[in-house]
């Protein structure tokens, strides 16, 4: 109501204006409506002020659309009778005038959308140079809605959103779209809850196999109208071709993540087998000894038997000597021989006594090395098992770290072994200094036992020099 009076005082001003200073200009209809191939005639007014001749220019134009932003001449009338038609438009637009009508009639041929647009109508009067020069129509030209083109915009695949696209390429006015739904029996359907439309966008959310059917688009103005009708199948997402692939590529990558845990596990296993050899490396000295110590050994029994062996000799060399001369010398020296000879024998047996006591103990370090190769066979057992296991990941790293450290355990009681064995090896060693030492003993009592064989063999001559003089 309050912007009545303005509009109001305008007018009143422009029409007191018109009337008192120039001239005026008008055509009938605000729009003319008229379908496409059609034929139609606008009409343009003129009331001139303070005309000073006959003179008259009366110019048709289309404005500049909104489509291709270009302007478009019609034709020109000048009042002496000739009419320029616009170069475009020969055969096709025609201007009408009647100079004692004040009147100019457009007519267009068959009309395109090219004339849908503001049609002008300017006059041009010399003298009359003010007021409204003048005035425009819009020619609607109505074209009926082309077939809509339908399209799906996204992933018919399970649980996607997508987007079923519907558009007239013509239409005019602009055709208006709408959606509807038939399920493969032929029956309408409510769209999904969520589903929106809009400017001939369906959007369908969270699709299913629910959601497919027959989908169709009806474009239509109030000159006519088309539609299209697109068959939806959404398809589950195995069924896809990308997904396909996503998943071959899924398996290509798990198994090289196969093979490279694969080869991470085996260069562990070639560690642990170096980490075993080294383990072994002692063990190879625990095995090698014992044969050095048996060639020690044997040779302590070599040295034992050869001294036994001189030391007879010897005596059967005195005591043939001797028996060749008998005499009442034997009374003289058999006992002290005798003696030695036992003294050397308690020597021989106490040597046997050590060596058995030593012959003990070695038993008994086999049976600790078969111990020890036992349960290297249980640790080997236990290496294939869980070889066997090696399966499940996280679980299998727990035990194997669990049966490291009780594998580390056990090297500790294997070194603890081992450092015994050092321990009585030290100790066989003394065994072996003190018969070395009683071998020293043993030397000293046959030293003795050569000195007495020295002084009986003086005490022979002595015999023999008495008998000699006996004689
Ligand atoms: C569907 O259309 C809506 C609005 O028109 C848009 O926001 C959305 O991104 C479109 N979706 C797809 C899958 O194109
Ligand atoms: C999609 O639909 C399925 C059933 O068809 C439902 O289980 C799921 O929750 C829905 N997801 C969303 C995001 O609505
Ligand atoms: C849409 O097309 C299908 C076959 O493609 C047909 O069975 C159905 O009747 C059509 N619907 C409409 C409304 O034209």
């Amino acid at each position: 109501m309050t912007n009545w009076k303005p509009m109001l005082c305008s007018l009143c001003l422009i029409s007191v204006m018109s009337a008192s200073f120039g001239l005026d200009v008008t055509m009938s209809q605000a729009t003319v409506e008229v379908a496409r191939g059609d034929d139609v005639t606008l009409t343009c007014n003129y009331k001139p002020k303070n005309q000073v001749n006959q003179l008259i220019v009366i110019t048709w134009t289309g404005d500049a659309d909104e489509v291709s932003g270009e302007k478009v001449l019609f034709g020109n009338y000048y009042s002496h009778g000739e009419i320029d038609i616009g170069p475009d438009y020969k055969g096709k637009a025609s201007i009408e005038t009647n100079l004692d009508a004040k009147t100019s009639k457009l007519t267009l041929k068959e009309v395109t959308l090219k004339e849908s647009r503001t049609i002008r109508c300017f006059i041009q009067i010399p003298g009359d140079i003010e007021g409204r020069q003048s005035d425009t129509t819009f020619l609607l030209v109505q074209v009926a809605p082309s077939q809509p083109v339908c399209k799906v915009v996204g992933t018919a695949e399970y649980g996607q959103n997508i987007n079923l696209t519907c558009v007239s390429k013509e239409g005019s006015p602009t055709p208006t779209y709408k959606w509807e739904r038939y399920d493969f029996q032929n029956i309408l359907q409510a769209f999904p809850l969520k589903t929106t439309e809009k400017d001939g966008v369906l959007s369908l959310v969270n699709v299913s196999m629910e959601t497919s059917g027959y989908y169709i688009c009806q474009s239509t103005n109030k000159v006519g109208s088309a539609k299209c009708n697109m068959t939806l199948t959404v398809m589950p997402p195995s069924m896809n071709f990308a997904t396909i692939g996503i998943v071959a590529g899924c398996i290509v990558g798990a198994i090289v993540l196969i093979i490279i845990i694969f080869c991470c596990c085996r260069r562990r296993k070639q560690k642990q087998k170096s980490k075993d050899y080294e383990m072994e490396n002692p063990d190879v000295e625990y095995h090698d000894k014992p044969p050095a110590e048996n060639n020690m050994d044997g040779n302590t029994d070599n040295m034992v038997i050869s001294e036994d062996r001189t030391y007879k000799t010897g005596s059967d060399d005195v005591r043939n000597h001797y028996d060749g001369r008998r005499g009442s010398r034997d009374d003289l020296n058999e006992g002290g021989r005798d003696d030695l000879r036992d003294r050397y024998d308690e020597r021989k047996g106490s040597r046997d006594d050590l060596r058995d006591r030593y012959d003990d103990r070695r038993d008994r370090y086999d049976d600790r090395r078969d111990r020890y190769d036992d349960r290297r066979d249980r640790y080997d057992d236990r290496r294939d098992r869980y070889d066997d296991r090696r399966g499940s990941r996280d679980d299998l790293r727990d035990r194997y770290d669990d049966r490291r450290d009780r594998y580390d355990e056990r090297r500790g009681s294997r070194d603890d072994l081992r450092d015994r064995y050092d321990e009585r090896r030290g100790s066989r060693d003394d065994l072996r200094d003190r018969y070395d030492e009683r071998r020293g003993s043993r030397d000293d009592l046959r030293d003795r036992y050569d000195e007495r064989r020295g002084s009986r063999d003086d005490l022979r001559d002595q015999y023999d020099e008495q008998r000699d003089r006996y004689r």
